[in-house]
């Protein structure tokens, strides 16, 4: 399974350790950026990584910046994608498990290098419940987006 990682400036002090981490889990990565600290805008890099995952290359997804809200604010616009900002490894588990979430963002501003990957391994670990109310309800997302 390929996982599509990506972060803004802001992020870029923890990437380099989520991508060995989902590595070393045996996941092959695709990194859409951004390669530095100089500033950037993570809108375009949520963009690139929801196209992996809309283009089927990638299954989930990681997006890091400073809060992980922007970039799920963002990836949350692209039809298809569910995307999920957590600092808990409940929520980063749950979200697998009942929304069939296929994006994690965090911010490393909010969560240490030790969380975050705590938080990879919750949500890549972590499966979609798929039956009964879960189902339904994730159906009425792509409802949702349909209709509006
Ligand atoms: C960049 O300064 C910061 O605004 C960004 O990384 C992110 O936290 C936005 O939600």
């Amino acid at each position: 399974m390929k996982i599509v990682i990506g972060c803004d400036h802001a992020g870029f002090g923890i990437k380099s350790a989520v991508i060995s981490h989902v590595l070393e889990k045996g996941y092959e990565v695709v990194d859409v950026g951004t390669n530095s600290n100089a500033s950037c805008h993570y809108p375009v890099i949520a963009t690139a990584a929801c196209e992996k995952i809309l283009n089927g290359e990638c299954e989930l997804g990681i997006l890091i910046c400073g809060t992980g809200i922007g970039m799920s604010i963002a990836a949350n616009k692209h039809k298809g994608i569910r995307a999920a900002c957590c600092s808990d490894t409940f929520s980063a588990r749950l979200t697998r498990e009942h929304n069939d979430a296929n994006m994690l963002c965090f911010g490393e501003r909010v969560v240490g290098a030790g969380l975050a990957l705590d938080l990879v391994d919750a949500f890549l670990d972590a499966e979609y419940l798929n039956n009964g109310n879960h189902v339904t309800r994730v159906a009425m997302l792509s409802e949702i987006e349909k209709n509006n």
